[in-house]
């Protein structure tokens, strides 16, 4: 006997509580759009091994990071569905120089910023990595997007969400209304709940952060690390976690706790992480968990990009520890 009151991505979606979701029946077939992608993304990393997709591409991106096989493979997977469910006014890819128009006649009235995989550096290692999305409503009123529509706060999202292909596939999603996880059923292809209203605890003990950068740390990020390294801040020493993608380390901050931190330094003043596709969409899902994001000074959330990969420090993750980190950063 098959249980059929799995609750999945799309029947959630169209759930009595999104009843008051503006457009809820097109949000919920982009949702299936994004979701198909997840799905033919997480499939491509299970069979790189036997389809020769490990590896480099032999190109650059615009970031002059040497774009893996699967970065390609999962950048078109977005772009062919996300347009194909007719809901997209224009989208912002990690792997896409400029904003990727949508054909007229397939265009919608949502915008999209997404990396399609995140932590690429770790596939051929088999550690886990993820793709990232923030959905967002289109600002033109005509038919031609422009920067307005994509050059905004975090605050303007709609929604925003991660895959992350781990030992199981997950996909995480926030409507600004709680965090809500689903596992990939294989079984019925399938995102199914599995995680409802995820919230992170008040205070954690792990820290995440490369520590291979420690010599290009401002003064306060490094007497902020001390401190939870050393016990000096009262708390026993913390322990030290860190992957190197994304979405993992986010994805267990989220779960256990603690804080998650790429900070801006002497060798990269704005860090790494990208704000519209990387900073912006967890710092949403994580102040939706209860937690906090910031640049050290200021909510991510509240930050208004000027470029659309423009780079931004972050700390995110419990509330408590994230506080601590600012008093470093504001004295
Ligand atoms: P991407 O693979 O999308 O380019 O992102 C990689 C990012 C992010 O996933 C991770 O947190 C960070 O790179 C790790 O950078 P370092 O190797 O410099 O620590
Ligand atoms: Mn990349
Ligand atoms: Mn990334
Ligand atoms: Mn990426």
């Amino acid at each position: 006997m098959c249980d059929t009151n799995l609750i999945t991505l799309n029947t959630w979606l169209l759930r009595e509580e999104h009843s008051k979701l503006i457009n809820r029946v097109e949000f919920a077939n982009l949702m299936s759009g994004i979701a198909l992608a997840c799905k033919i993304t997480s499939n491509a990393i299970k069979r790189a091994g036997f389809e020769q997709l490990f590896g480099l591409a032999g190109v650059t991106n615009v970031h002059s990071e040497d774009v893996k096989k699967l970065d390609i493979v999962a950048n078109d997977a977005f772009k062919t569905a996300l347009k194909s469910t007719r809901e997209v006014f224009c989208m912002v890819s990690e792997e896409e120089e400029s904003i990727i128009p949508v054909p007229e006649h397939q265009s919608g009235q949502f915008v999209i910023t997404f990396d399609p995989l995140d932590g690429s550096s770790n596939l051929d290692a088999n550690v886990s990595v993820g793709s990232i999305f923030a959905i967002w409503p289109k600002v033109s009123t005509d038919s031609n997007f422009s920067d307005k529509d994509v050059l905004r706060p975090g605050r303007q999202m709609y929604a925003a969400g991660y895959a992350l292909y781990g030992s199981a596939t997950m996909l995480v999603l926030t409507l600004g209304n709680g965090v809500f996880g689903f596992t990939l059923d294989y079984t019925v292809g399938e995102f199914v709940l599995t995680h409802a209203d995820m919230k992170i605890k008040p205070r954690g003990s792990i820290y995440s952060i490369n520590e291979g950068n420690s010599v290009f740390w401002e003064k306060a990020t490094a007497e902020y690390v001390n401190s939870i390294k050393s016990g000096s801040s009262g708390r026993a020493p913390y322990s030290s976690r860190y992957i190197g993608s994304m979405v993992s380390d986010v994805h267990r901050t989220l779960l256990y706790g603690g804080i998650f931190m790429y900070p801006g330094d002497t060798k990269s003043p704005n860090g790494k992480l990208r704000y519209l596709y990387e900073v912006a969409p967890l710092s949403f899902i994580v102040e939706q968990a209860g937690g906090k994001s910031s640049d050290g000074k200021q909510p991510c959330l509240d930050i208004v990009p000027k470029t659309i990969h423009q780079r931004n420090p972050v700390f995110m993750g419990s509330s408590h520890d994230v506080t601590d980190l600012e008093s470093f950063h504001k004295k």
